[in-house]
């Protein structure tokens, strides 16, 4: 076994570095632990970036993974497969909104997917979407563009044609982007890596009204919120309101790569072969996993339990909040919790890390925690314990 050193010496010599690394390197990890190569064990707020829904190497993916791999690894889509018919069977149902599937790999390829959709639907001559500012769609160029950040454009451009970024949260704003050459609009339920920013009321559904309107696709980005993460199967679940489509990845297949478009049938159509195609989407071992991550929500109760979780996030973040004056703001929906700073955030992470509790920060002023649906009270009291002491020492 290599020392943490050694590892990291491979990577600075043969990795790309395109990432900001913590000088950590984990080696396994149980539910919402992690231990790194020298048997340091670190509790986990934030696992996977939010893929690891149900903590690490959960037992039920674990299980499915274990028994498909010794049966069948990858066919491409030439061929029908029991398992992919089944996970597409199980979002459609709990889309609510008969959505048939086109499976990837990742939240990127969803966006990709989406986009390829609204432009095929918005034939003849409609190419245009609307999307929000301070949003998140993914890196790979058609995702990246619909991202209303400019800081993650710079130094790519040209980007790809037809996009408009409204505030979020502006009904007029959007309405006011919407021309004859308009397809669809594109949006997060709630805003995740912008800084866990909640949908004012109203919102979505006065979308959904002006889409009607324009005859537009409505597209929810459900990558970080979907599956459960809110305590509801997709974030919109929250709202009275229905998209044509919507993309899922992150915690879909409970820590494996996986990643889904799902459309209303109507919209979905327009996809016929030859029109898109991912030739690892859709795999038994990641459909596996994904039928197995979501018999886990249900047979746990994990939908109810994301609810207990966000309420007792509150309770502790709030009690804190008094003493601790730069805390601006606390968002919570579910398993999903951003805290305002009125400080750099980044000194928080470190310091946790330092304490072995592993939290995120985005925008550098807010603390993101995306918890694993199976946190029990005990090792929720003991995170936030850490988080009480690192954010009343840093100022
Ligand atoms: C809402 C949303 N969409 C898309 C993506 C991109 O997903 P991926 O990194 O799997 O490509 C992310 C990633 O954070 C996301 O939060």
């Amino acid at each position: 076994m290599h020392s943490s050193q050694q590892i990291i010496e491979l990577f600075q010599k043969y990795v790309i570095g395109n990432y900001t690394r913590y000088p950590v390197c984990l080696a396994s990890g149980e539910g919402s632990y992690v231990w790194d190569t020298e048997g340091n064990r670190y509790l986990d707020f934030f696992p996977g970036w939010g893929c690891d829904l149900l903590g690490h190497c959960p037992p039920r993916v674990v299980e499915a993974v274990r028994d498909q791999v010794t049966k069948l690894i990858h066919v491409p889509n030439t061929w029908y497969t029991e398992a992919q018919g089944l996970l597409a069977r199980a979002l459609s149902e709990r889309s609510g909104f008969q959505g048939q599937c086109f499976f990837c790999n990742s939240g990127t390829e969803a966006v990709e997917a989406a986009i390829k959709l609204a432009r095929l639907n918005g034939k003849p001559g409609r190419y245009k979407i609307i999307t929000m500012m301070n949003s998140f769609h993914g890196r790979t160029l058609g995702a990246l563009t619909a991202t209303g950040q400019p800081k993650y454009h710079q130094g790519l451009e040209p980007l790809l044609a037809g996009f408009a970024y409204a505030p979020f949260g502006n009904l007029d704003a959007a309405a006011k982007l919407v021309d004859d050459e308009t397809c669809a609009i594109l949006v997060e339920p709630i805003q995740g890596e912008g800084g866990v920013i909640l949908p004012p009321t109203g919102y979505l559904e006065g979308l959904r009204e002006l889409a009607d309107k324009h005859k537009l696709m409505l597209i929810f980005d459900e990558v970080q919120t979907g599956m459960g993460r809110t305590g509801r199967w997709f974030g919109h679940q929250h709202w009275p309101v229905q998209p044509d489509a919507m993309t899922l990845a992150k915690a879909l297949a409970g820590g494996l790569a996986c990643g889904a478009l799902v459309a209303r049938p109507s919209f979905a159509e327009k996809l016929k072969p030859g029109t898109h195609a991912a030739t690892f989407g859709g795999n038994p071992i990641a459909c596996r996993a994904a039928l197995a991550t979501i018999e886990t929500i249900e047979a746990e109760g994990l939908l109810e339990r994301a609810g207990s979780i966000g309420e007792r996030f509150r309770r502790r973040l709030e009690t804190l909040k008094p003493r601790c004056p730069w805390i601006q703001q606390i968002r919570i929906l579910g398993a999903m919790i951003g805290i305002e700073l009125s400080t750099d955030g980044v000194p928080v992470v470190n310091q946790c890390l330092q304490r072995r509790l592993l939290v995120n920060c985005t925008h550098e002023t807010v603390i993101r925690l995306l918890p694993a649906l199976n946190l029990t009270d005990s090792q929720l009291d003991e995170g936030c314990d850490i988080l009480e002491e690192v954010l009343l020492e840093s100022r």
